[in-house]
């Protein structure tokens, strides 16, 4: 033993040398990843997108929101401050979360922040992620009044994306507009009341429903990331004169297909590269509203795409829309491919993980249901039960073993024409789970899912009603992944989700009249195995409320 031991005591000159970089290159690794700090003020201010003075939700007086530059692994700090007269939240939304649901900001996550003056302080990592996300205001019908903003997040630059380096990148944040003098308040009225949201008045790009302008240099090719921050409508993008090369869909690298035009569904991003190949002038971007009710004619917002230098408009007609037809929406979205050779956050090919081959544990088809009246109120539902916000968010109730206000389970797997009921719901799955949800439209406008925590492979999209029959259909092999998938009128689309992310997550209608009027629940990804590799323990500034108000941390 004794001779064994000395050795190691005096170790060679290699050896030390060796251990020597052994420890070098583990301090390396060990490194802190950087951190970025934010002080947020949310405030009421006057805003005026459509020329007359509204009531909008400012962040450090901007509308829309600052915007958050960063790089894959950052730290990202946020502490925000409340000056609303209302409880006011932050999601952060296609950020992964891992292992930290504690972060989402949702009302089944967290406390509000607390009105006229709390604050609280997100702390979370853009963990192995790169791409165009959003953050927005979650509660009651804040969305409406603004709130919201980008978050790029650029890669290492060890990690090669698929595509040469942009000459620049121009943010888009673009959507449905609603004028309401009194605020988002006058649109939750509405909604409380009984009333279906209004046809929207405008469509915006970064808070103008004309006037956003792009500057570049003719030769060169500009990377735009394209967010839909809009309350519910499906919107139509596309250039003058320029097509539009497909780089990125919510944090992975697609197929690079050309597009004249994209349909971004509410809630989605999807990034592009545009090519200054054409004579220097100014171009038109149009956004347009789609697949809009009763046939109304779409809304249309116009931005420029200038050429530096350039003092003239190009001549001829804004750019027409494709065709309203959900056919054409639809084929583009099957048209939408994972690049298996290109790398997402991490070196490894995005394919490499054949998720097609993977068995599937169970199978969760949610309906949402049209407006139903429940307990007297006309709210959405799904599969019969209609979301309600309890009085102490899921995730403190989980942790604190509090009861009497979960129902575990209670949504069955299926829609069952059980008559709608109010209820919260949370669906119990396990961490490492491989299932297969399907989302079912039985009513006539595009609906729209979105799962916190989670990219998804969305692997079909249909018509009619899903039965296992469509399974053989089903793309196993290069299926786009997102974290928000779109459902056409009277059709389906089914995801696959690997599990691996332990948390309490919300599902929900990205649709947000819908969302507010309860299409939503929550799913409790969990192990027995308790372990901080699985799962973050509680932060220590976590604001409780509610039933878990008198706890201690
Ligand atoms: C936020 O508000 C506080 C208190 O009113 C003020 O001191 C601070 O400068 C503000 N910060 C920003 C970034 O606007
Ligand atoms: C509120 O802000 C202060 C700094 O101004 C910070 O120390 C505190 O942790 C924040 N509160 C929460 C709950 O994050
Ligand atoms: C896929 O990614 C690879 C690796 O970065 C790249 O070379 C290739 O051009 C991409 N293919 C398509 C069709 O976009």
């Amino acid at each position: 033993m004794a001779r064994e031991a000395a050795p190691r005591r005096r170790p060679s000159p290699a050896m030390a040398m060796r251990w020597a970089l052994l420890v070098a290159m583990a301090a390396a690794a060990g490194a802190e990843d950087p951190y970025r700090y934010f002080t947020w003020n949310v405030t009421y201010g006057p805003i005026s997108p459509l020329g007359t003075t509204q009531q909008g939700i400012l962040i450090n007086g901007q509308f829309p929101g600052p915007t958050i530059e960063c790089v894959t692994n950052d730290n990202l700090i946020v502490n925000v401050f409340n000056y609303l007269d209302e409880p006011f939240l932050i999601t952060w939304s296609g950020i992964k979360q891992r292992k930290n649901s504690w972060q989402d900001g949702v009302a089944g996550t967290n406390c509000p922040i607390p009105a006229n003056g709390g604050n609280y302080t997100y702390k979370f990592q853009a963990k192995d992620q790169i791409g165009t996300f959003i953050y927005f205001p979650s509660l009651a019908l804040h969305r409406a009044a603004g709130g919201f903003g980008a978050i790029n997040i650029r890669q290492r630059p060890s990690i090669p994306v698929p595509y040469p380096p942009p000459a620049a990148d121009f943010t888009l944040l673009v959507g449905d507009w609603y004028y309401a003098a009194g605020g988002h308040a006058e649109l939750q009225q509405s909604l409380d009341s009984g009333a279906p949201l209004p046809f929207p008045d405008a469509v915006l790009i970064n808070g103008v429903p004309s006037g956003a302008t792009f500057a570049g240099d003719q030769g060169n090719t500009y990377l735009l990331r394209v967010s839909n921050v809009g309350m519910k409508t499906t919107v139509n993008v596309r250039i003058q004169g320029h097509s539009l090369r497909l780089a990125e869909v919510e944090g992975m690298h697609p197929v690079q297909n050309i597009y004249d035009s994209l349909d971004v569904h509410a809630g989605q991003s999807v990034a592009f590269l545009v090519d200054l190949d054409q004579p220097a002038m100014d171009y038109a971007v149009v956004v347009s509203t789609r697949f809009n009710a009763d046939g109304a004619p779409p809304l249309v917002a116009v931005g420029t795409l200038h050429y530096n230098g350039a003092t003239a408009r190009a001549p001829g007609l804004l750019p027409a829309p494709p065709p309203e037809d959900i056919e054409w929406s639809m084929n583009q979205a099957r048209s939408f491919r994972w690049n298996l050779t290109a790398s997402a956050a991490r070196p490894n090919p995005q394919g490499s993980f054949h998720y097609g081959t993977i068995p599937t544990s169970r199978t969760l088809v949610f309906a949402g249901s049209g407006l139903v009246v429940v307990a007297g109120q006309r709210r959405y539902a799904v599969n019969g039960v209609s979301f309600v916000i309890p009085d102490t968010p899921l995730k403190l109730v989980d942790n604190y073993n509090i009861a009497d206000v979960i129902e575990w389970d209670n949504v069955p797997a299926r829609p069952d024409g059980r008559a709608p009921r109010q209820g919260t719901p949370v669906v119990r799955l396990n961490l490492h789970e491989f299932i297969e949800v399907v989302f079912q439209n039985t009513e006539d406008e595009v609906q729209s899912w979105h799962l916190d925590g989670y990219d998804f492979w969305v692997v079909g999209y249909g018509n009619g009603q899903w039965t296992e029959n469509e399974r053989p259909n089903y793309n196993l092999v290069d299926a786009q992944a997102r974290h928000t998938v779109q459902v056409y009128p009277n059709g389906w689309s089914a995801i696959l989700v690997s599990l691996d992310n332990q948390g309490m997550w919300n599902l929900r209608s990205a649709n947000w009249d819908r969302q507010y009027l309860g299409q939503q629940l929550y799913l409790r990804v969990w192990t027995a195995e308790q372990s901080f590799s699985n799962e973050y323990s509680i932060p220590t500034n976590a604001i409780l409320c509610g039933r878990a108000a008198s706890l201690q941390h």
